[in-house]
Formats: C-alpha cells, structure tokens, sequence
C-alpha cells in the first residue's frame, strides 16, 4: 500500500474526527434541513450534484493565479490578486453545498469528509492572507500563501475524490441497476393499495409500488442517494420520502424534490391485467 493510502486509511479510522464532526454536522443539518435549502444545495433542482461541479471554480481560480505569479511576472500582478479574489468568493457556495451533501454521511464517509473540510479551510485561510498581503503590495509573500493554500486544497481535493471513486460517495445507487425492458409480472393486483408501498422485484430489481390518486406507480425501490429502501419510507403529497436521510421523489415520474438526493429515482411503466400487475423500465 503506498503512503498515501495508508494515510488515508487512517483518516478513515481516526475516531478522534468524530469529536468535532459529530456537533458539526448536527449544526449543518439543522441549517440545511428545511426542504428548499436542500433542494437547492443539493442540486435537486438540477438534476446533478452541485458541489463537484462548484469546486472547479476556487480551484481553477487558485491554479491561474499561481501559474500567473510564476509565469506572467509584474504585469499580471492584478489579475493574479483578482483571480484570488474570485477563487475565495466562489469558495463560500462551494463550501455550502459540500457540507449540506457531507452532513448526511457516517462513519468513515463522515472522517473522511471532516478532514476534506479541514484541508479547504486551512486552503482558503492561505488563499486569503495571500489577498491581504497582495493587496499590500507584498506580491512574493501573497504568490508564496497562494502556493501553500494550494498544497492544502489539492489534498482537500485528493480526498474528495477518494470520497466519490473509492468510498461511492455521490454514486448514484442506481447506476448498475439492470431494468428490464420486458413486461414483467409483479404482483397481484389487490395487493397494491392506495398510499401503501409495497415492495416486489422484477428480474431481481428491486421496485416499489404503490396506487396514487388511484394509479398504478412503480419506481426503483433503492434510493440513488445512498441506496435507502423507499418501500420502507412514507408517502407526502404526490412523493415519496426515502427512510434514511429523507429526499423526496415524485411518485409520478421520480424526480428529485428535496436532496440530498440530486438523480431522478428510476420510473417504471406499470399495468393492470387479468388481475395481475406488470412492470417494464421506463426508459
Ligand atoms: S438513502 Fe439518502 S435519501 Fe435515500
């Protein structure tokens, strides 16, 4: 194993993270738990993770500024501190939306995310005494912080993205879920009551199934967050809210109505016949 897993190993079983995560996130669930907050940090609304897609601004901002002050020399003094400027406002949604997704992890996902916390903290605290310094024209000095906030948030970096590849943070659960194309039976057709979920598998794929408004819906059964059983969960308007962190998918069609959830949770077609209910994927 190279130096670099094994720390990495470490921080995964460094219980001592848990002391600052734990009132951390409680505080970051409170702030975030209403729905629209979620909804919009999530990326819900989007149809795809925000976070990740933010974290390319302060850190392709940080990078120009560095190779401006190694590459561009007096003249591009200006845009370097303007790039600094820009990578350390666009941090804050960034930050936003990494702790509202972060805030419903456990375990190692939890350390893992806490010390990727810590390491874009410290980035951008250098980030910033580079601007102050830069603004007083102590250039070398501010070209110098910029430098050491960036070694903080490449291994900020380097651990979100162990987070995603390694741990499936952010994976969605229903990537390689094999859908059948098929009508396939299900189950019968008096079983499936109105503002019920029950569970059945069609070609070993878990579905949900419920009667709304007095139609037939089928959805894939594993929450795309995290792989929640949604036939576990609990019908809320025209949605059902997943048991373990609460996102909320439209029965109708899957959509995403509250995060952390970002993916559309699979629909199926569904129908009646004979007395029997038959499913097939959607698309
Ligand atoms: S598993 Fe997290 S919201 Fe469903």
């Amino acid at each position: 194993m190279f130096g670099i897993s094994r720390v990495v190993k470490r921080i995964e079983e460094e219980k001592s993270l848990d002391q600052i995560s734990e009132p951390v996130s409680k505080v970051v669930s409170k702030l975030t738990d209403p729905d629209a907050i979620k909804y919009l940090l999530s990326g819900s609304w989007l149809g795809h993770q925000l976070h990740p897609m933010l974290t390319d601004l302060p850190i392709g901002a940080w990078m120009m500024a560095s190779t401006l002050d190694m590459t561009g020399g007096k003249k591009m003094q200006p845009a370097s501190q303007r790039l600094v400027a820009l990578g350390i406002l666009s941090s804050i949604p960034t930050a936003m939306t990494g702790a509202s997704d972060w805030a419903d992890s456990y375990g190692k996902e939890r350390r893992v995310g806490m010390a990727h916390i810590l390491g874009n903290v410290w980035g951008t605290a250098f980030q910033t005494l580079s601007w102050v310094a830069r603004k007083n024209d102590r250039h070398k000095l501010g070209a110098g912080l910029s430098l050491l906030g960036l070694g903080f948030t490449g291994s900020a970096a380097y651990l979100g993205g162990h987070l995603t590849l390694d741990m499936g943070v952010g994976v969605s659960h229903a990537a390689f879920e094999q859908r059948t194309k098929k009508w396939t039976d299900v189950a019968a057709e008096e079983d499936v009551q109105e503002g019920q979920l029950i569970r059945v598998t069609a070609n070993k794929t878990p579905v949900v199934l419920t009667r709304h408004k007095g139609e037939l819906r089928a959805l894939s059964a594993t929450c795309v967050h995290a792989g929640g059983p949604l036939d576990k969960g609990r019908i809320e308007g025209d949605c059902i809210v997943c048991p373990w962190h609460h996102s909320k998918f439209r029965i109708s069609d899957g959509s995403p109505m509250r995060g952390p959830a970002a993916a559309n949770q699979p629909s199926w077609e569904i129908r009646a016949q004979e007395g029997r209910v038959l499913v097939k994927a959607a698309n």
